[in-house]
Parts: C-alpha cells; structure tokens; sequence
C-alpha cells in the first residue's frame, strides 16, 4: 500500500436551481474542472489513468458514462478512460474513495476523482419510472426489496426522513432554522473574506436575462435570511416542519480533485495539498435513510486511529438541517468546527457533486487555517454514508 495525495483541487461556482449555470451541458462543465486540476497539478495530462466521476441521475446529457464523455469534452486525450459511479449524494465522495483504492494499491499511480449534477435539468427522480425507446414502462428502481427491508414501517421521502430524524433526536424547527442563519451567515462571510477564491473556477454562466456572464460566486447564499423570514415559510415534501429554508435547494455544480500515489508524487517532484488518511463507508436503517454520518464517523475515525477531538473540521452534508444537528447530538460534536463555512442549506447540494466539493473546500479550509484534519460526510438515498478523513502535509 502506498500513501495518496490530492496534488490539485477545484470547483466551480454552485449555481441555483435556474439560475446562472442552467443552460450548462454537463461534460462539458465537468471538462472544465477536470482541466483545471490537471492544469493546477503542472503535469502531463497523458498521466491520468482514469477519470472516476459521482453523478446521480446519469441519464440524458448525464447518462452515457459522464466521466467519459467529460475526459472528450477537455484536453485530456483519447487514452484517458473514464466512468461514473453513484451512491446517490455520496457519489461523488465515493468517487474519491474508488480512486484511493486504485492508487492505494499500486493499480494506478493517477487518478481523478470529480463529481457533477445540473439538478436544473435533472431534478430528482430523473432516473425513476419513465420509458424505455420501445415505450416499455422502466420500473421502479426504488422496489420491492427496499420495502421489504422496512418490513411495514413507514415509507419516508427525504424530507420526511428528516423530520423523522428531528424527532428522534428531538430537534425543534427553531433549532434547524438557527442553524440555517447561521449556515448562509458563515458562507456569506466566507465569501466576503475571499475563502473560497482558491477552489473555486470561474465559470461562464447566464444572467436572468440570457445574457453570458462570468461567475465566480456561489449563487444560493441568502445573506439577508432571518428567523423572522424562515417562521413564515410553509412546510414542504409532505412534513409538518421541513421547510425550504432548512433544505438544501435544488443546485447545479461539478468539482475535481487529482490524486497520486507517493511513488509518483516524488517522481514527478510534485507538491501536495493533502492526504487521504482514512475511508469508510456504511449503511443504515432504510427507514431514517439518512442517518449515515452519525455511524460512518466512528468508523471513519476508528480506522485513522483518531477521535472526534483530533478533527479540526467536520464538513457534514446540510442536506437538511435535522441531519447534522443529530449528528452533533449523538457525537456530542463541538459546533463551531463544524461546517465552518456554511454548508448545503446556504450552498447548495448538486447532489452527485456534492461529495467532492465538500471535500475541495474542506481541504482550502485546512490549509487556510494551518490545521491537520477534516472529515467529511454525506447522508445518502437509500441509506448509507461515505466518510473520508483528509490531512493537511
Ligand atoms: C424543500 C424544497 C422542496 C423546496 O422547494 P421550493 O418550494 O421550490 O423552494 P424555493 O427555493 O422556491 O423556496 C420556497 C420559498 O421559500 C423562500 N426561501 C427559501 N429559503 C429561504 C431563506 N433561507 N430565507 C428566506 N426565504 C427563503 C423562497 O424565496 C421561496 O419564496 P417564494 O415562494 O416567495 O419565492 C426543495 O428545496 C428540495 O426538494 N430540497 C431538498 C433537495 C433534496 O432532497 N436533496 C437531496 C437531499 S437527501
């Protein structure tokens, strides 16, 4: 086994649903982060043994092996294979993890790891039902095994597993919506004060009125929300106390990272951003669904041989606020080092993205602050979470 190093990191702007990313063919936009990080990274693009890509609804423009066709739509050559993989929000932190294990192992010595979804076009639930080309109903990916599993407990949507989550753990909406001032609060701070300059990639986008502009700031943070606002939002997905103002929105945005394994990383002189210290992954109970993180964190720490203590930042998915709020319950976890510069409420959550680009900031954050560690960890459909601890060298 060899250590792996993330050499080179970026993303682009997160864009709402909408909004200034919309028109965006993904591989497009995928292919310009993946220069990005080659760019960055100062080496022969040649040198990319595989691209692995997190993308949840690959169908359409996203179907057809996005990795792939991301590596034609960038100055990558034709030998530099790629695929998509998914785990539903985790995609794209599997994604990391797949291309660790490559590396780790000696298989391959580089790799990109990256993530994308333009939610703008494919809204959750593009990949469920609909027809085949000879107009054969599809099915149901969600069937009649998941249902077995809940062995005639409820059957929760997302937001409704939230709520569910919030009441086990006895989480008022007072409490979630805290929470999510101070989510945009950090991230329009984080913003101001120039923190995500590095990671991100300016990006040409549209205006509301069609018009090209370039974008370099992420479009969802609401600096003016309050407590006052969020009481008087009505309640969505079929719950009582899910709001849109605890949520993440509907986003679009795709992000890269370059990892090499050490051999190479002194063969080519290159200077590293980081290091993978530990992955884990788990699976939960399907009826929470989305309870993952708070096990996959043990997990996690347990294989780096660290404890909660040791981590100077938790990066852990705002998919709704209930979830990383249980999270800190359970693990009695110091809030102010977690999601220090806003999470998916105020930023988003492109949900194939999502892994990867929580991971690109967590890793600028780190070497920001000069600090050593971060953890970073998603909830996902279908009841699982990826974990990955990253190091600062
Ligand atoms: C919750 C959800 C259904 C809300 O969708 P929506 O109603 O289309 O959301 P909108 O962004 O239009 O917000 C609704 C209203 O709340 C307002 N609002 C939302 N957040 C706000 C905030 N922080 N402050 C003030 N107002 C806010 C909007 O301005 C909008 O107001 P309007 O109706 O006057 O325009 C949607 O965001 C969602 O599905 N999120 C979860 C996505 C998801 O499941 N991801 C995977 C996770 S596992």
């Amino acid at each position: 086994m060899q250590d792996v190093f993330i050499v080179s990191a970026a993303r682009t702007p997160v864009g709402k649903r909408n909004g200034y990313l919309r028109a965006k063919v993904p591989a497009e936009l995928l292919g310009s982060v993946l220069d990005e990080v080659v760019d960055r990274a100062g080496i022969d693009p040649g040198l990319v043994e595989d691209v692995i890509n997190g993308t949840v609804y690959q169908v359409g423009e996203q179907g057809f092996t996005l990795g792939r066709n991301a590596v034609f739509a960038s100055k990558l050559p034709d030998t530099v294979p790629g695929t998509s993989v998914n785990r539903q929000c985790g995609s794209s932190l599997t994604a990391i993890q797949m291309a660790y294990g490559m590396i780790a192992s000696g298989t391959f010595d580089i790799a990109i790891a990256s993530g994308i979804e333009i939610m703008s076009k494919f809204p959750i639930g593009s990949d469920v039902g609909g027809t085949l080309p000879d107009g054969r109903p599809q099915g149901q990916a969600f069937g009649e095994f998941y249902m077995k599993r809940l062995a005639g407990k409820e059957f929760y949507n997302q937001g409704q597993a939230a709520q569910a989550i919030a009441k086990k753990w006895n989480i008022t909406r007072l409490e979630c919506e805290q929470f999510a001032v101070s989510s945009h609060a950090k991230a329009h701070q984080a913003t101001q004060g120039g923190y995500f300059k590095k990671e991100i990639l300016p990006t040409k986008g549209l205006d509301a009125e069609g018009k090209e502009i370039m974008v370099d700031k992420d479009e969802p943070i609401r600096p003016d929300t309050s407590l006052e606002k969020l009481a008087t939002l009505k309640s969505a997905l079929g719950t009582e106390m899910i709001t849109a103002g605890i949520s993440s929105p509907v986003t679009d945005g795709a992000s890269a990272m370059l990892l090499v394994g050490e051999n190479k990383l002194k063969a080519l002189n290159l200077k590293p951003l980081a290091r993978i210290r530990a992955n884990a992954v788990v699976g939960c109970e399907p009826e929470l669904m989305l309870t993952g993180p708070v096990y996959a964190t043990p997990k996690v720490l347990s294989k780096a041989g660290l404890s909660m203590a040791d981590i100077d930042i938790f990066e852990v998915n705002e998919a709704f606020a209930p979830i990383p709020l249980a999270w800190a319950k359970e693990l009695n976890a110091p809030m102010d080092r977690l999601n220090v510069n806003g999470g998916a409420i105020a930023l988003g959550h492109p949900v194939g993205n999502s892994g990867c680009r929580l991971s690109v900031t967590a890793i600028y954050e780190l070497i920001r602050r000069n600090a050593r560690y971060a953890l970073v960890t998603l909830c996902t459909g279908g009841a699982m979470a990826p974990a990955t601890i990253f190091e600062r060298v």
